[in-house]
C-alpha cells in the first residue's frame, strides 16, 4: 500500500491535485507495543477505499489518526495536501461513522443524513439535492424520507447502517 506521488506536477506542466487523504510513514505506539507500523498510503478523491486485517492490526487506530482523536507517534497525515497531523478533530473535514451508535433515533432518516450539512450551514436545497443523492447510493432512494421514523431499528440491524472497522 505504498505510493508515492510526490510529483505534483505532471508531464505536461500542470499541477496535479493532491491526494484527498494520505498517510506518510505513519507509526502509531501504545507504551513500545506498535498498533501502525510505517503506514504510507493515498487515497485520491471520491475513491472508495477499504482497510481489511484479522482483528488488532490497526484498522481503528489508523482511522482514529485521520480523524484526530489519535496523534501518530511519528510520521505525517494530509488532508488535500494540508499537513493535518497535530489539527484537533473538529477543525478537520473528517466525518467518522462509528460502528454502533450511529444515529439520531428521535430523527428521520433524510434528516440523520442532513444533519452534518445543516451544521455547515449549506442551503437547502442542496441540502435536499445531496441528501437525495446519497440516499440513492445507498440504496434508499425510494423511500418516504421525510415521514418523521423511528431509526432505532436501522441502527439496531446489521444492513446499512452498521459499518464495521
Ligand atoms: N488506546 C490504546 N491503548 C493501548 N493499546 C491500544 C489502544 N488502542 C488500540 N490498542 C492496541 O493496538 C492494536 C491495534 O488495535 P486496533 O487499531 O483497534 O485494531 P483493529 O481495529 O484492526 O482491530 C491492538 O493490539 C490494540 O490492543
Ligand atoms: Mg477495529
Amino acid at each position: 500500500m505504498t505510493t508515492t506521488n510526490d510529483a505534483a506536477v505532471s508531464t505536461e506542466g500542470t499541477k496535479k491535485a493532491p491526494p484527498a487523504v494520505r498517510l506518510e510513514n505513519v507509526t502509531k505506539e501504545f507504551k513500545g507495543m506498535v498498533a501502525v507500523d510505517d503506514l504510507t498510503l493515498e487515497l485520491a478523491a471520491g475513491e472508495f477505499f477499504a482497510l481489511l486485517g484479522p482483528s488488532g492490526c490497526g484498522k481503528t487506530t489508523t482511522l482514529r489518526m485521520v480523524g484526530g482523536f489519535e496523534q501518530p507517534s511519528s510520521g505525517k497525515i494530509f488532508l488535500g495536501g494540508e499537513d493535518i497531523t497535530w489539527t484537533p478533530p473538529y477543525r478537520r473535514d473528517v466525518n467518522t461513522v462509528f460502528q454502533s451508535y450511529a444515529l439520531f433515533p428521535h430523527l428521520s432518516v433524510f434528516d440523520n443524513v442532513a444533519f452534518g450539512l445543516r451544521r455547515k450551514g449549506k442551503d437547502k436545497d442542496d441540502i435536499k439535492r445531496l441528501v437525495e443523492e446519497h440516499l440513492e447510493i445507498l440504496g434508499l432512494g425510494a423511500s418516504d424520507h421525510d415521514r418523521r421514523r423511528n431509526c432505532q431499528a436501522a441502527s439496531n440491524s446489521a444492513w446499512p447502517w452498521r459499518v464495521r472497522w
